[in-house]
């Protein structure tokens, strides 16, 4: 029994070594070469003010609308590499057919003030959005907007 449990501590104190990865519980309970991996990562977001840098008509528009405080981000996705000219790739267009619904889809999980329409009653069953409102300053009464071509 006693030999047991000695091989039972034993296998449990090479396990712990093996496992336990270096720094662990120098300063607290983590490892802290975390702190430094953290640090090196990349952001994958740019931020708005970062695309003001090359872009100035969507800031601009953005910035007196009522989509003020949604980030550009938020609709076009994290573009970290883009903004950084790391890449060639231009960012697509979102379809806003889609995009729009996933903030303003009716569903009564949300806030009463917030506006949210039902994609099957609202607009002209087309299925898009943009055409209508534009999205970068959308309009409370876009109907005069309707038929001036689409400004984006
Ligand atoms: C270093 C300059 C630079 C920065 C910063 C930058 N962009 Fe761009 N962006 C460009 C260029 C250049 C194009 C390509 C324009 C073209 O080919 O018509 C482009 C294209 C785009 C397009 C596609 C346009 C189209 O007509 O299809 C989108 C969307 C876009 N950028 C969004 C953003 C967003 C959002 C940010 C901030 C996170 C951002 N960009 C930051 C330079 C930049
Ligand atoms: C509410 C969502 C939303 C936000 C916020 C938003 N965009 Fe857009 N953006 C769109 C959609 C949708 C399109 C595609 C329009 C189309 O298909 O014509 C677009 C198109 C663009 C384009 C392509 C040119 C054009 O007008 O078609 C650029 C560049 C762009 N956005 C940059 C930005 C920048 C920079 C910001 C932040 C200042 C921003 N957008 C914020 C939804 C958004
Ligand atoms: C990331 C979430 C988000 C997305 C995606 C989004 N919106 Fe919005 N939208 C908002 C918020 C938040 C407000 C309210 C801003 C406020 O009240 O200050 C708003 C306000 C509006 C309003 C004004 C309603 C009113 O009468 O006050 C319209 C219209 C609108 N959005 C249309 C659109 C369209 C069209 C799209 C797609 C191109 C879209 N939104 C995409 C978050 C979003
Ligand atoms: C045929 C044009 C048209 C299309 C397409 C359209 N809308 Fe609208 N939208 C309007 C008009 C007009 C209003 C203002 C009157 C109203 O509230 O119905 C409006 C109002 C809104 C409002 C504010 C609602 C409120 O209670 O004040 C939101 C949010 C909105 N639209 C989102 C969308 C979304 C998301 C889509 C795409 C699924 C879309 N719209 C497509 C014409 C359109």
């Amino acid at each position: 029994m006693a030999g047991l449990f000695v091989v039972g501590i034993a296998a449990f104190l090479i396990a712990r070594r093996v496992l336990v990865p270096d720094g662990f519980g120098e300063l607290g309970h983590f490892r802290v070469g975390a702190l430094d991996d953290n640090r090196a990562q990349k952001p994958v977001h740019a931020g708005r003010a970062a695309c003001a840098e090359c872009h100035s008509d969507e800031p601009d528009r953005l910035k007196t609308g009522l989509h003020a405080k949604v980030g550009c981000e938020a609709c076009h996705g994290a573009l970290g590499a883009h903004a950084a000219a790391e890449t060639d790739e231009k960012p697509t267009k979102p379809d806003s057919g889609k995009l729009c619904l996933v903030c303003h889809t009716q569903s009564v999980g949300k806030p009463a003030g917030f506006k949210q329409v039902d994609p099957k009653e609202h607009g002209d069953g087309s299925g898009s959005c943009g055409g209508c409102h534009d999205p970068h300053a959308p309009d409370k009464e876009p109907a005069a907007h309707a038929e001036e071509p689409k400004k984006s």
